[in-house]
């Protein structure tokens, strides 16, 4: 079995390339009454529960971030320090552990790509969530990294690698209106916001592209020449001033 994609350095490094769609995913909650509750659920480290409480200051709302990971809630905890306002939560989302119609918003940022039962997950945040109330989730595109320095046939293997082996639910991105139309939820509004990378080391960093084409070799998906070829297409590209690489991010807003 492969590794998670992700870790608590993993999280603290990507804020550097999603900060701005993260800021942008907070503004839909906006609308909040003042005092209202804003959950985010498989929260990580918190760090968008401790950023929605600077930007929100003045509108003393209830934060509560849930996971089921205790490192990232401990983690969150640490960092949170004499936060007011903001609870954590150790929790599966299978199961939400909030009453009905408690929830004013929802946010939930690279979670549904990794649980089983999307549409159980949305069935209860509809439950939770207050009448009028908004959820925003925000995914990455596994299926829209592309690679623009040669080598099409390698980047296409690592498309479906992502989409259909690594990430649980790798093409969650592309199925979340659908999640949320088939729940009940309506005013169901798309945001794409690509980000583009220029180094390599940046790629390794921030899309662990490295590790994943060891793995891809590990598993047979490549054989040693095509990781070669890859690898080295890469940092020729990377060298002569002209690497780059993409991915799509999808946040959807929708009302309950
Ligand atoms: C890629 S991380 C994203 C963390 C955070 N939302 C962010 O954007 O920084 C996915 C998070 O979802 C949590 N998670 C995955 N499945 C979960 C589940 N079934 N219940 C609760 N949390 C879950 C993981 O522990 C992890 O912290």
């Amino acid at each position: 079995m492969a590794e998670k994609h992700y870790n608590i350095d993993y999280l603290t490094e990507t804020v550097k390339i999603l900060g701005g769609v993260k800021e942008r995913s907070y503004e839909y909650f906006r609308s909040v009454p003042d005092g209202g509750t804003i959950v985010d659920l498989g929260c990580g480290t918190g760090q968008d529960v401790l950023n929605m409480a600077r930007i929100f200051e003045g509108s003393h709302f209830n934060l509560i971030g849930i996971d089921h990971d205790p490192n990232m809630i401990k983690k969150g905890h640490e960092l949170a320090d004499t936060d007011t306002g903001i609870t954590f939560l150790l929790a599966d989302v299978a199961t939400i552990p909030l009453s009905d119609t408690s929830a004013n918003g929802i946010r939930m940022e690279r979670l549904v790509q990794h649980v089983p039962n999307p549409l159980g997950l949305f069935t209860e945040v509809y439950r939770v969530l207050h009448g009028d109330g908004v959820v925003v989730v925000v995914e990455s595109d596994w299926k829209s990294l592309s690679f623009y320095n040669g080598d099409l046939a390698v980047s296409d293997k690592i498309n479906d690698y992502l989409s259909a082996q690594k990430v649980n639910n790798g093409r969650a991105a592309q199925s979340l209106s659908t999640y949320l139309n088939t729940t009940g939820f309506r005013n169901i509004a798309i945001a794409v916001q690509p980000f583009v990378l220029t180094r390599y080391q940046d790629a390794c960093t921030y899309l662990w592209i490295d590790k994943m084409i060891d793995e891809m070799l590990t598993l047979h998906l490549i054989d040693e020449k095509e990781h070669k070829d890859f690898i080295e297409a890469q940092k020729h590209a990377d060298e002569t001033g002209y690497f780059s690489c993409s991915m799509n991010i999808v946040t959807v807003s929708a009302i309950k």
